[in-house]
């Protein structure tokens, strides 16, 4: 069992009957989903989903776990997710699979989330991984600019094909090659503030656990 799969098993434990549960995106969570969509067909789990992109909506959806839009909950019990970077501050980088926006907006409506990695994403500090920043097309070559004046080294997020990538949002992504982010909270402060960035993928201060995948098995760190 790869770790991915070992986490996204091990997480399934937190959800109990009743719940209302962010399903979050990418090849970690995937693992998680399919494991609830188990439990709710052999063990009769009952909850409601919200899902964090189409592609998680898809999986959700095949699996028979009965789905609600985000709009339709007043709140989240719990959110589990992926995540590209976290550091040993628990501040964490995602949005490498284009998820970032839902995403964030269905941890900001829970009570609670946890993030499901392997080892390879804990990190001292965060920055090697590209930061992504969600963008509204209109203007998004010149906010292009301004990121490359501010020596941010920004790369747009293409398809297979060449073709700029489009989030479910309808937005672009810019990649930032940052290196190391030494204050990610006036950097999320910064980004904030940029006219025509919707969101970015600093996720600061979100979670209350992390369960790392790790060659001795799953490891749990409470936050
Ligand atoms: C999706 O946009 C992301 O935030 C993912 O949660 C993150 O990229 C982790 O993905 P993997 O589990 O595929 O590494």
């Amino acid at each position: 069992m790869n770790l991915k799969e070992l986490v996204g098993i091990e997480v399934a434990k937190y959800v109990k009957d009743g719940m209302i549960v962010g399903l979050g995106t990418g090849s970690t969570a995937y693992f998680m989903v399919k494991e609830l969509g188990r439990r709710v067909k052999e063990e009769g789990l009952q909850i409601t989903g919200v899902v964090t992109s189409s592609a998680t909506e898809k999986q959700a959806t095949e699996l028979g776990i009965p789905l609600k839009a985000i709009d339709d909950v007043e709140y989240v019990d719990l959110t589990i997710d992926g995540a590209d970077e976290i550091s040993n501050d628990f501040q964490g980088i995602k949005g490498g699979g284009a998820a970032l926006l839902f995403e964030k907006v269905v941890a900001t409506y829970s009570k609670d989330c946890i993030w499901i990695v392997d080892e390879s994403k804990m990190v001292d500090k965060l920055g090697n991984f590209p930061l992504p920043v969600e963008v509204v097309p209109y203007g998004s070559h010149n906010l292009f600019r301004l990121f490359e004046e501010k020596g941010y080294h920004p790369k747009w997020r293409k398809k297979a094909d060449g073709e700029l990538l489009t989030t479910d949002g309808g937005h672009y992504i810019i990649d930032l090659a940052l290196e190391v982010i030494e204050d990610p909270r006036a950097l999320a402060t910064e980004l904030d503030n940029y006219v025509g960035v919707v969101e970015h993928g600093l996720f600061i201060d979100m979670i209350s656990r992390v369960i790392v995948g790790t060659s001795e098995g799953p490891k749990e760190i409470e936050v």
